[in-house]
């Protein structure tokens, strides 16, 4: 999956790619030995050919979890995840971009783990200055426990709304965390499907991390001004509305339910 951030939108993008493990030889830019530490779990983070593959597990005692030593802002972040397989119900894979403190921004890829058999739901979320509540769910189009795959098709935009009052996720800059962890209180099914121990450990596969440009400091204006006037193209905006169409189960902008007083004022916006 990826995460593109730019002044015009921001785009969240899910990949997968066919290939397995063992075939790995190249190292394409980011190195889980160099880039990234341990934020949990101790030796349940582990590494694998110099750093180019990293699983993350869970058991009944912890979870585990990994961030960025880096913080980064405008660019894009590929990096390909492998979810737990088989009977994954209330394990919850994260991944997310956030930034520190109060007002901080964050945008969130969560995975929450079903039965076999059942589709995962992927649950997003965008923080601008500490102010979140805009979720979206989908199921995906594959199974995202047999494939690092994809396509590049972006499943959420964040348009820049700034000029009419609503923050924009541009100038703090954000550390890439991932964590595989319990929830079965509420993760799957609404809570009614509990985790199997007898299945644990679960893990969760990471590998071909790539991010550019490498470095929020890194950023120019003239990358900056390039990310600012990138829009999506016309076969990312089919796909875009193909995944609302089809595999969207919630959505933030529609809940009237939870916003009688009206929807927040950015999904009336185009
Ligand atoms: C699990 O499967 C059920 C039934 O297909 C589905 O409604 C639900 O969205 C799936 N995901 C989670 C996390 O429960």
């Amino acid at each position: 999956m990826g995460v593109s951030s730019n002044n015009g939108v921001l785009v969240m993008i899910l990949m997968v790619v066919t290939l397995a493990l063992s075939t790995i030889t190249s190292v394409n830019g980011g190195n889980f030995n160099q880039d990234f530490e341990v934020t949990f779990g101790d030796n349940r983070v582990k590494k694998f050919y110099r750093g180019q593959v990293l699983t993350l597990s869970l058991d009944k005692v912890s979870g585990s979890g990994f961030k960025s030593k880096r913080a980064y802002l405008f660019g894009r972040i590929d990096m390909q995840v492998k979810l737990v397989a088989g009977n994954s119900a209330g394990t919850v894979t994260a991944y997310y971009l956030s930034s520190e403190g109060q007002t901080h921004d964050e945008i969130d890829f969560e995975f929450l783990g079903n039965v076999t058999g059942q589709p995962y739901t992927l649950h997003t979320n965008v923080f601008t200055k500490g102010k979140g509540g805009r979720e979206q769910q989908f199921h995906l189009w594959f199974d995202p426990t047999l494939k690092f795959l994809v396509d590049n098709t972006p499943i959420r935009v964040f348009k820049n709304h700034e000029a009419k009052g609503v923050p924009f996720p541009k100038s703090q800059p954000m550390k890439i965390y991932s964590s595989l962890w319990n929830a079965d209180q509420w993760a799957t099914q609404g809570g009614r499907v509990k985790t199997d121990w007898n299945k644990a450990p679960f893990t969760a596969y990471y590998r071909n991390f790539n991010v550019n440009p490498n470095h929020a400091a890194a950023v120019s204006a003239y990358t900056e001004s390039k990310w600012q006037n990138q829009q999506l193209n016309a076969w990312s905006r089919r796909r875009l509305r193909w995944v609302q169409k089809y595999f969207m189960i919630y959505n933030y902008c529609t809940d009237v339910q939870r916003f009688p007083r009206g929807v927040p004022s950015e999904c009336k916006m185009i």
